[in-house]
């Protein structure tokens, strides 16, 4: 034994002479010495022995310092480099969590090339179905859910030296849960360093929490920024814009009101700019004249004129220097692009270099967001929230910030997606605008009123305590820390324990957990798929039961911006247009339908005709099919199936069968239907009588030939209202659903016994087992 261990650390001793012989050659070459050059301009480089010292002296350290000073591409680097130069190179391993794929690996990539090296030499990448790394790579960059999944199969992290936390101040729910996770490793490998660093000065925060951790601080340098709001850039536009005096309930500023003495030609023109103005900042309430003048109703432009306004004016007007537009989210970013690129200025290559920045984007685009533009053009780059912090592009001198930001990424293990946009915080609106300073005195546009800003909230809340704790608890569970809620006590800030036990209560309720808290087979499928716990349920089962296809559009339909929309003037045209999709007393297939029409629409390259008739969003459709892609991948990953969405439809369109398992996805969102002479009502258990939202294809019924209705989500208002619903019967609820259900099951059995023939694979055995010990105990207690 003592004989191998021998052997091994020789031939790693080797090989560390090897890699420390390979960094002096480029660090003495030409090429080597000018990188040096310039990394040495960035300020971390200015720490780096003060990190180095510091790391060799604590086990924990946290590093602050503003955006593009180099923590992400130097520290790690610093690391790897001082290990090399002292002969450890082969004995250590780092790794670099990133919130998100994309920085992971452009990152990656920017570090091996300023080491003089292909990927996959001493420097590597790892993302969800991607990866790039070799026999010495020793730093390996890789998303935060990477890391989750490592230590699944390996607690100790073993072989690990280094695990380096970058992005800390976004307080992502994975960022938050692996902090618990490797505070309690540390104590178990005191010789594992841990360093986290943060683009904001929120570093005592961390330092506290790992027991008065070293800190580190890199000061940076940003020049004046000329700040704009929306008043200001709608002046520009020549439409002067004033607030009413009057406040609102939300004790906020927000009537707004034209003055009269504009010329008439002018409305036409600038109408839609304001609409796209106001709409960018939610206004509810409009004056009465704001109203009369919206009336070139234009919903996949929303905020797209004021945009493209604004580019046009800088382009013209000011001095060069790149733009960089804040947008809240690929699809909006992709459609912006596609309008662009026709446009006499911005679709010019040779006046403009077009980009777009978000986590979904090829990797040959990821390089040139980094790359100078020839002399005389302008780059423009459209970017998500990525670039707030996790990119840094150089050349910035103008920004346009739209205020909203969504998540996109469902790379991460326990990601719940939250594709709903909502208003960023005031750091956040701070850092877009600090993107414009780094080169030179620059400008940033904020497509909101100083007053909407002012309502902001300080800091984002930290996802742990925003965003539902299902998937949370499911990756506890499958993780074996224990407890859910004791584990959930020991976070930097630790979620109210009613959401908890909420949190746990439905997953038993769903049959994630048994009544011990522990992981089911569903359970244990479901922590595989980064998403609500609901939709997850609704895939397994469409895959399962061979109806995937429509419940892909189903289950994209419920994580995105409603497709359907209803503008005030058109109400009954819009609601007329929805109800041609439905025939089955279900917004949920009426979304099936209008995808299926969209798809062939998009075959004949009329998209936008087929969304302009049907009063659809073209944004939302985009959304919907990409995630359909998204889903079907993640679904292939647990091993459920294989093939395309086609191949796991053996089913056909059997209606009732994708109702069933929608009502699977939905329970415990159920009521029932009343009918009484003339029409029907509804009640839940919980809230006695509640109401369909005007919109839902229900809601035009009289009469609904089903005694229940399966719901997404219901609102408090005045009344209890229920967004989308489906109309189900009652074996579908005794099959799928929980223990409310009435009438005998044993021919519904048969029906489900019809669609088990599918069940042909393996990895779906299981699913089955479970799915009919289920349903005996089911039958035994009747
Ligand atoms: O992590 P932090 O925001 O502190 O900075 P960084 O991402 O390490 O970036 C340091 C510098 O490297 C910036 O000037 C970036 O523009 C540049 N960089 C690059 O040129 N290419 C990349 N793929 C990443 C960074
Ligand atoms: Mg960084």
């Amino acid at each position: 034994m003592a004989a191998s261990k021998t052997t091994l650390d020789n031939i790693l001793w080797q090989r560390s002479l090897q890699l420390r012989d390979r960094q002096e050659y480029w660090e003495e070459s030409v090429e080597g010495r000018r990188m040096l050059e310039s990394r040495r301009s960035l300020p971390a480089f200015k720490q780096r022995d003060s990190v180095l010292t510091a790391i060799s002296q604590n086990q924990v350290i946290v590093i602050s310092g503003e955006t593009g000073c180099g923590k992400t591409t130097q520290i790690p680097q610093f690391i790897l480099e001082s290990e090399i130069a002292a002969n450890r190179g082969a004995f250590c391993s780092i790794i670099c969590t990133q919130p998100r794929r994309i920085s992971a690996m452009s990152v990656s990539e920017r570090v091996a090339y300023e080491r003089g090296e292909q990927l996959g030499e001493s420097v590597g990448y790892k993302v969800r179905l991607e990866g790039v790394r070799g026999r010495d790579t020793r730093l390996l960059f890789c998303t935060t859910g990477i890391l989750l999944r490592r230590l699944l199969v390996d607690r100790n992290l073993r072989g690990v030296t280094h695990v380096v936390v970058d992005e800390i101040h976004e307080r992502g729910m994975n960022e938050d849960f692996l902090l618990i996770i490797l505070k309690d490793l540390i104590s178990r490998r005191p010789e594992l360093k841990l360093v986290l660093m943060s683009a904001t000065l929120d570093a005592e925060l961390f330092s506290s929490y790992f027991g008065g951790a070293g800190v580190i601080h890199i000061p940076g340098f940003t020049y004046p920024i000329r700040s704009h709001f929306l008043e200001d850039v709608l002046e520009m536009t020549g439409y002067r814009v004033t607030p009413f005096n009057q406040t609102d309930d939300y004790g906020q500023e927000r009537m707004w009101k034209m003055n009269k003495h504009i010329p008439r030609k002018r409305k036409s023109q600038i109408a839609s700019v304001v609409e796209d103005a106001l709409t960018a900042a939610d206004f509810k309430e409009f004056s009465p004249e704001t109203q009369e003048s919206l009336s070139c109703w234009n919903p996949d432009c929303i905020g797209f004129n004021l945009i493209e306004f604004l580019l046009c004016y800088i382009c013209e007007n000011e001095s060069p220097g790149g733009i960089l537009v804040f947008m809240t989210g690929w699809d909006d970013i992709s459609s912006l692009k596609e309008k662009l690129q026709i446009h006499p200025i911005f679709g010019n290559p040779d006046r403009v270099m077009l980009l777009a920045c978000h986590g979904s984007m090829a990797s040959y685009e990821q390089r040139l967001i980094f790359e100078e533009p020839a002399n005389g053009v302008r780059k423009i780059v459209l970017a998500t929230n990525i670039a707030e912090t996790s990119i840094t592009i150089n050349d910035v001198t103008f920004v346009i910030d739209c205020g909203k930001a969504k998540e996109t990424s469902y790379d991460a293990l326990n990601n719940t997606p939250c594709l709903l946009p909502s208003w960023i915080s005031k750091v956040s609106a701070q850092q877009r605008r600090g993107r414009a300073g780094r080169v030179q005195p620059g400008q940033c546009y904020h497509l909101y009123p100083k007053c909407v800003y002012d309502a902001f909230s300080e800091y984002q809340l930290p996802e742990i305590l925003r965003t539902p704790l299902q998937s949370l608890c499911l990756q506890i569970k499958i993780l074996t820390l224990g407890s859910i809620s004791e584990f959930l006590s020991r976070a930097l800030q630790s979620p109210e324990l009613l959401a908890v036990q909420k949190a746990i209560e439905y997953l038993k309720i769903i049959g994630a957990l048994d009544e011990n808290e522990h992981l089911t087979t569903l359970g244990r499928y479901l922590s595989k798929l980064p998403m609500e716990p609901k939709l997850g349920k609704m895939l397994i089962l469409g895959a399962i039961l061979g109806c995937l296809d429509p419940i892909l559009t189903v289950a994209a339909g419920l994580s995105v911006r409603d497709p359907f929309l209803t503008p005030l003037d058109k109400k009954d045209l819009a609601e007329a247009a929805k109800s041609q999709f439905s025939r089955d007393h279900s917004d949920h297939l009426a979304l099936v339908r209008a995808y299926e029409g969209w798809k062939k629409a998009e075959e004949e390259s009329a998209v936008y005709d087929y969304c302009w008739k049907n009063f659809l969003s073209v944004q939302s459709m985009r959304a919907i099919d990409s995630l359909r892609k998204e889903f079907f991948s993640l679904l292939k990953d647990t091993g459920l199936i294989d093939g395309s969405p086609a191949t796991c439809n053996s089913g056909r369109n059997d209606q009732n069968l994708t109702r069933a398992v929608i009502c699977y996805g939905l329970y415990p969102g159920i009521c029932s239907v009343v009918h009484n002479e003339r029409s029907f009502s509804l009640k839940t258990m919980e809230d006695g009588q509640v109401l369909l939202y005007s919109n839902s294809v229900n809601a035009r019924e009289t009469k609904i030939p089903y005694p229940w209705l399966v719901f997404n989500e219901k609102i408090k208002v005045n009344s209890v209202f229920l967004r989308d619903s489906t109309a189900v019967s009652d074996s579908a609820l005794i099959l799928f659903g929980g223990s409310i259900s009435k009438g005998d099951t044993g021919g519904h059995l048969k029906m489900l016994g019809g669609y088990l023939e599918f069940f042909m694979k393996p990895a779906v055995a299981e699913m089955y087992q479970t799915l009919k010990k289920e349903l005996d105990e089911l039958i035994q207690s009747k």
